[in-house]
């Protein structure tokens, strides 16, 4: 995890919309930004961007963007199955805890799932990670394209909608499980980063970068057993050790699947 290195940060205009957003991400705890550089090499940089917020490090760049749940999300619409919500079983009303944010994939889908009634809360270890997040939800509307496709634009508007419930803490989870009531959420979820990398493509290397690698403990579970009312759920490789060294059932179904999803029952 980069956490530590100080990042360049700067807009791409001099408006007071991107000056306000600049202000804001100076504002967020963990992160340690620069506004000049005068070193050498080439610092890890977040830029924003009228159509965006990026951060690059050398060849690489990260932004926000919901593009797997919108997939996702149309699936859903169309009547197609989750694996996610299948393990998770999170209804409208209900309330998530997404222990390992990460770029907000799940996340989303849990919000859409819960409706504007339910509540979500997610906890991202990296700060630049957390706050690109965050910052990425409370602008979501802006990034809504003009779609000719009815599907997809009917996917953009209803995470737009539930996007705002999301809350983003920066922190570690097992921290922050400590000041969470017993029984307070109806469900906690773990997706770790997976202990054997089999995703190498190009797109989630600056996802590992910026990321969080170590393993989850059994105290954290223990706790995360505490607080929920209904389950635990746990994402990780296909036969993963993890399930069982975690004491989670593993689900049946993904038979294609490079993930399973484990449960444990609370
Ligand atoms: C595989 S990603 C999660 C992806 C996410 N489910 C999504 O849909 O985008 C795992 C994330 O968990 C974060 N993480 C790892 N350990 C953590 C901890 N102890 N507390 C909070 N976040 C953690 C990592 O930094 C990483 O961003």
């Amino acid at each position: 995890m980069l956490e530590e290195s100080p990042i360049l940060i700067k807009t791409t205009h001099f408006d007071a919309e991107l000056r306000e957003r600049l202000d804001w991400f100076l504002q967020q705890p963990g992160c340690h930004w620069m506004l000049t550089w005068s070193g050498e090499g080439e610092p890890p940089e977040l830029t924003i961007t009228r159509r965006g917020v990026f951060l690059s490090y050398g060849t690489e760049q990260l932004s926000f963007h919901p593009s797997m749940a919108l997939i996702r999300l149309i699936n859903l619409l169309r009547g197609g199955s989750d694996r996610y919500l299948e393990a998770t079983q999170l209804k409208a009303g209900g309330s998530l805890l997404d222990a390992t944010l990460g770029l907000g994939t799940d996340a989303l889908i849990g919000a859409w799932a819960v409706g504007e009634k339910g509540r979500v809360l997610a906890i991202e270890k990296s700060p630049i990670l957390a706050a690109m997040v965050q910052d990425g939800l409370n602008h979501f509307k802006e990034m809504i394209p003009n779609s000719k496709s009815r599907d997809k634009q009917e996917a953009w508007f209803a995470l737009a909608r539930v996007s705002p419930q999301i809350k983003v803490s920066w922190g570690d989870n097992r921290n922050y499980f400590s000041n969470i009531p017993t029984r307070s959420v109806d469900v906690v979820y773990f997706d770790p980063m997976f202990r054997q990398t089999y995703e190498h493509s190009h797109s989630i290397q600056p996802l590992h970068r910026w990321s969080d690698h170590s393993p989850l403990d059994q105290a954290t579970v223990v706790e995360a057993c505490r607080i929920a009312r209904q389950r635990v759920v746990l994402k990780e490789r296909k036969n993963s050790p993890e399930f069982r060294r975690l004491g989670f059932d593993i689900l049946l179904g993904g038979q294609y699947s490079p993930v399973d999803y484990g449960v444990i029952l609370v």
